[in-house]
């Protein structure tokens, strides 16, 4: 009898499951009425009065144990099922990721930021134009050649709109709305008419800078386009203005920063010759002061307008146009804060 208690005692103990089907069979197996604990008080029955002293309570023992046993594993059973049942199923099972800002916004808001510095204000534009506000108030001829379908889209059906070609016309709109002193800057997507390719789209950024007040001189426009590029590409950067033309303003020039990625030495960005170009600018066009109502005879002013897609080349190097139109997650990526 000892040995067969034995027997059973250690095969309960080492009972397992995980299944209610599989803990029922066990209950069955061991503790129903022709179950083995149960064959066993039969053989009970039988025995001598000294040992049924003995046995009997063994007999009890080992059938509680069974008992505990098997309300034990339907305990840890069902702990089990509802530590699965915690988990969200309809939760993605990649990591959820944050977005991070295009390069043309960080860009655009930097310099923003530092125009901002010299108090100059944001103003904005419609991008469907018409023609005053993007040629003729801005001192264009009647047969210039950027009024050409060549680069100009013009807008089906509707006679006279075109899409804004350059952010110039902002300034048509502020200066016809608003007296001086003015002190703008008008960030913005333009289009034109070009091929697609690695260095030409037919839309992107710019940015146009406009300041008019009594007695504003050439030296000031130098001066403020002189702490942009030292704000934007480092206290080193170097700047060369070189005459040029543009219908609204007189004098013109475009203006080279020392190149920031060989520091002046000559590399293929600058095409070796150490400089970059990166605005237009000039003084504003009398003509344009007056077709907009402004008495060109008190004021002066001048104005630039710079492409933001250059400005971020320059900054991050990135080889290719296209790229900032593709949404290509690889590419924007690159542009996450660190933290
Ligand atoms: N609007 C010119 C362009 O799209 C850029 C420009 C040049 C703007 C000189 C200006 C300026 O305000 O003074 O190429």
């Amino acid at each position: 009898m000892q040995e067969k208690i034995n027997t059973l005692l250690e095969e309960i103990e080492g009972l397992k499951a995980d299944s209610l089907q599989a803990i029922e069979e066990l209950r069955i197996k061991y503790i129903s009425k022709k179950g083995l604990v149960s064959a066993l008080f039969d053989d009970f029955r039988s025995l001598p009065v000294e040992e049924k002293k003995i046995f009997g309570q063994k007999l009890n023992q080992l059938k509680a144990t069974a008992l505990d046993k098997i309300n034990s594993l339907r305990d840890e059973l069902s702990n089990k099922d509802s530590a699965e049942n915690d988990i969200d199923w309809s939760r993605s099972p990649y990591p959820s990721r944050l977005g991070s800002r295009h390069p043309l916004t960080l860009v655009q808001e930097e310099i923003c930021r530092i125009f901002s510095r010299l108090g100059f204000s944001i103003a904005e534009g419609p991008e469907i134009e018409d023609d005053w506000h993007v040629f003729s108030s801005l001192n264009f001829a009647e047969d210039h050649p950027a009024r050409d379908m060549q680069d100009t889209f013009f807008v089906k059906n509707v006679m006279g709109s075109l899409l804004r070609t350059h952010t110039s016309s902002v300034q048509s709109h502020v200066m016809s709305e608003q007296q001086p002193p003015l002190r703008i800057i008008c960030p913005g997507r333009v289009y034109r008419n070009e091929a697609i390719s690695y260095r030409a789209h037919c839309f992107f950024h710019q940015l146009e800078g406009l300041y008019i007040d009594e007695n504003v001189s050439f030296a000031d426009l130098k001066q403020t386009l002189l702490y942009f590029a030292q704000e934007m590409f480092g206290k080193d950067t170097k700047i060369r203005l070189r005459p040029s033309y543009f219908p609204f303003t007189e004098p013109s020039a475009e203006m080279d920063i020392s190149c920031n990625i060989c520091s002046g030495d000559g590399c293929n960005f600058c095409k070796h010759t150490g400089w970059v170009e990166i605005l237009g600018c000039g003084m504003v066009d009398p003509n344009v002061l007056d077709a907009c109502g402004i008495d060109s005879k008190k004021y002066t002013g001048y104005a630039w307008g710079m492409g933001i897609e250059r400005i971020t080349n320059l900054k991050y190097r990135v080889k290719d146009l296209r790229y900032f139109s593709e949404n290509d997650q690889k590419f924007l990526d690159q542009f996450k804060p660190a933290h």
